[in-house]
């Protein structure tokens, strides 16, 4: 008998049965009534001859309850029907008698198509996130990270909706490359070199024209640089595809290699860009809030009780648009005030994470748009704020007093910075400029020096961290708990 998913045997009534509402999942051949489910064992008790299996085939965070009579079954089967196990039950979809289910399984045949014994490491409940990942292959079948999994599905659909309905072109940049985008040195070498065996010139340096590229490479930080060669003959494209960074952060926010969705449009500017940003984030959260019920409002009950007050909440805002020394002023001003941080925060140092959730969770308690950041701590190739004097001029006429770049950063309650983006130096001379300053080499840059040379135009875009937009729609406190398969320092495990 063909099989139903549960989140389509929830939703029937038992009168449909014989016609359920989606043809391609229906149940033939059966007797009326009769329906066939497939999934994992997340409990079974029983009592006076007869037994409850809370059925899961991870279609929702929701189970089916399957009732049977011991005697209808063989013994040994009966047995098996263990937490973890994986079964085929056929019965008759009914009126469950019993509170929170519309439905259950009169079961007339279970058949064990995958035993589970005492050494399933999923069996209890209550087990901690840490114990977790290091089963990390196996607790994508409890109900925390089913309900996570589901959510970062639908946050996929709803980027790839946004962008498609905005007219933006998915744009598929290369993952292994010459260039180092961000400019930070975190990459990770690909090579085939035998790295016993290097060849060498006489300062010691490798040679690596035997190498399969010919040259020395790496797997991306950003598909950025690419994504403005995109930009510039499309129009507006996105990226969204895996990245890597080799920076030995062993926080709750970092992975070495994580997800980034990266638009970039030509003729934007910076306001325009900041209401991109706040566009397109609440367009997933108000997807998560329409399409991911059921897990939120488990999530909600187990993870966080204010998770979709929160979720609500940022749609309700409209974000503040800060320029950096407008936030180090008011930083400032709570140190006066006797309020401590353990980094300083004078004009020119980079935010710490205490400094952005001070003023996005205490301050302004709302997400905030920051800009125009002090050129030295942002990547070459922002577009260069007007200089004045020692300092300079950026959004709404905001003085500085050193150079500023148009950066603009959105910050998150809980998260810190969730999108890093800006407006794009278009003019070649003072890309170049800045790339002489910073004694780069543009051996690997020249590609993307030409967008400025032939046709040059004004252009933005950002980068939106995936898992940092899941750990945000989750609620979950730890980014190694939003991807399947996390990346950290010290662990490729699985
Ligand atoms: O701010 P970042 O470094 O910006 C860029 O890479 C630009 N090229 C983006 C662009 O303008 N097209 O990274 C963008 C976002 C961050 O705001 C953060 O959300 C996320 O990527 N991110 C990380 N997420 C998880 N683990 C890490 N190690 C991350 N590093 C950055
Ligand atoms: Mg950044």
């Amino acid at each position: 008998m063909k099989r139903t998913k549960i989140i389509d045997l929830l939703n029937m009534h038992p009168s449909q049965v014989t016609t359920p509402p989606r043809p391609l999942e229906r149940g033939t051949g059966g007797e009326a009534g009769t329906v066939c489910a497939k999934g994992w064992v997340r409990s079974k008790r029983g009592s006076k001859g007869i037994f409850f299996i809370a059925l899961n085939d991870g279609s929702t965070i929701k189970n089916i309850q399957i009732v049977g009579e011991d005697q209808n079954f063989d013994e040994a089967t009966v047995k098996l029907i263990t937490t973890g196990a994986c079964i085929s039950v056929e019965g008759k979809l009914v009126e469950s008698p019993a509170a929170g289910q519309a439905v259950e399984i009169q079961a007339t045949k279970i058949e064990v198509l995958g035993a589970c014994d005492a050494t399933y490491p999923m069996q209890k409940k209550g087990q901690t996130f840490e114990y977790m990942r290091q089963h990390a292959h196996m607790r994508l079948r409890t109900n925390t990270f089913g309900a996570v999994m589901r959510i970062r599905h639908n946050m996929a659909m709803a980027i790839h909706t946004y962008f498609h309905e905005h007219g933006f072109f998915y744009f598929h940049t290369p993952l292994i490359t010459a260039s180092d985008c961000e400019g930070a040195g975190n990459m990770f070498q690909v090579t085939t070199k035998n790295l016993y065996d290097l060849k060498k010139d006489e300062q010691g340096k490798i040679i690596y024209d035997d190498d399969f590229f010919g040259e020395q490479t790496s797997l991306t930080v950003s598909g950025q640089l690419e994504g403005e060669l995109g930009a510039t003959a499309l129009g507006a494209i996105y990226t969204f595809g895996p990245t890597f960074r080799a920076e030995n952060s062993n926080t709750p926010r970092h992975l070495a290699e994580f997800w980034m969705i990266e638009p970039e449009i030509a003729f934007m500017d910076q306001e325009e860009l900041m209401d991109l940003e706040e566009d397109f984030i609440k367009y997933c959260v108000r997807w998560a809030l329409d399409n991911c019920q059921d897990d939120l409002a488990f999530l909600n009950q187990m993870i966080d009780k204010t998770l979709i007050e929160r979720l609500q909440g940022v749609l309700k805002e409209t974000f503040v648009r800060l320029p950096y020394t407008e936030g180090i002023n008011i930083l400032q001003e709570a140190i006066k005030n006797g309020r401590k941080f353990e980094f300083p925060c004078n004009w020119g140092d980079d935010l710490a994470s205490e400094h952005e959730r001070y003023l996005v969770e205490e301050h302004f308690k709302k997400p905030v748009i920051m800009t125009d950041y002090p050129t030295a701590i942002k990547s070459f190739y922002m577009k260069q704020n007007t200089p004045q004097g020692e300092g300079s001029v950026g959004y709404k006429g905001c003085v500085a007093p050193g150079p500023t770049m148009q950066g603009t950063d959105v910050l998150f309650p809980a998260i810190g910075e969730i999108i890093g983006g800006s407006v794009r130096e278009e003019s070649l001379e003072k890309l170049q400029g800045e790339i002489d300053r910073r004694h780069m080499d543009t051996t690997h840059l020249e590609w993307y020096l030409d967008t400025r040379r032939w046709g040059s135009c004004p252009h933005a875009g950002f980068g939106l961290g995936f898992e940092r937009l899941i750990l945000f729609v989750t609620g979950m406190q730890n980014i190694r708990d939003v991807i399947p398969f996390p990346r950290t320092p010290k662990n490729a495990a699985f």
